[in-house]
């Protein structure tokens, strides 16, 4: 279906990795944003001076992309970050155990790249906006051996639960993305960009 097709020809992403990436990971996140939001949505929803968590940040390669960028993160992960990110000026990390998390203050994006249960992980991003902690979320969901598709459409069901419980109106969409074929990368949103 046109509307479900692939911005790529053949589907195959011809992406650059950005130089002395910390980690190839980050190509993900940059496929994600070009699948999921259009150049213009891109351009509204990831300015200079916006602010982001990342949260299983280690070692930075989502981050980076998000510095590249101007925005200022939070990157949260037990694991280092790689210097040349902390270098930007534009990153704390922190410490600290991603799902007892909270922000200070409400953030534009949350990203979320760690290995865990996607059902975890899917609750997690449903929090975030339920929370009004970001108004933007991509997300991963490391798929199980068997039953791949049951365990989207549970996590699907459970992400709609838990904000049909709010009164936000949201976009949620799923792609398996070129970079990943073993995942799901999701897009919860709570702003429609225009
Ligand atoms: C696949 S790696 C992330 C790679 C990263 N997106 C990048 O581009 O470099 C997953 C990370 O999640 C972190 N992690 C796992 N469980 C976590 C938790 N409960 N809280 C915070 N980080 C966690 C791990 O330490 C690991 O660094």
């Amino acid at each position: 279906m046109p509307a479900n097709s692939s911005p790529w020809f053949m589907g195959i992403p011809r992406l650059k990795c950005p130089p002395n990436t910390p980690s190839r990971s980050a190509m993900k996140l940059e496929e994600a944003w070009h699948v999921f939001l259009t150049s213009k949505q891109r351009e509204e929803t990831l300015r200079p001076r916006m602010q982001a968590v990342d949260l299983g940040a280690a070692p930075g390669g989502w981050t980076w992309q998000l510095v590249r960028r101007g925005i200022q993160v939070i990157a949260v992960d037990n694991g280092s970050i790689a210097p040349m990110v902390m270098e930007s000026g534009l990153v704390k990390h922190q410490t600290l155990d991603a799902f007892g998390y909270i922000p200070l203050h409400p953030v534009d994006w949350m990203v979320c790249d760690i290995v865990e249960q996607p059902r975890r992980i899917a609750q997690l991003a449903a929090q975030w906006i339920a929370k009004k902690w970001c108004q933007h979320c991509i997300f991963n969901l490391k798929l199980p051996m068997k039953k791949r598709y049951d365990e989207i459409q549970l996590c699907k069901a459970l992400i709609l639960a838990i904000l049909a419980k709010t009164k936000i109106p949201y976009r949620l969409v799923f792609k398996q993305l070129y970079h990943d074929r073993e995942e799901v990368t999701g897009y919860l949103s709570s702003k429609q960009p225009l």
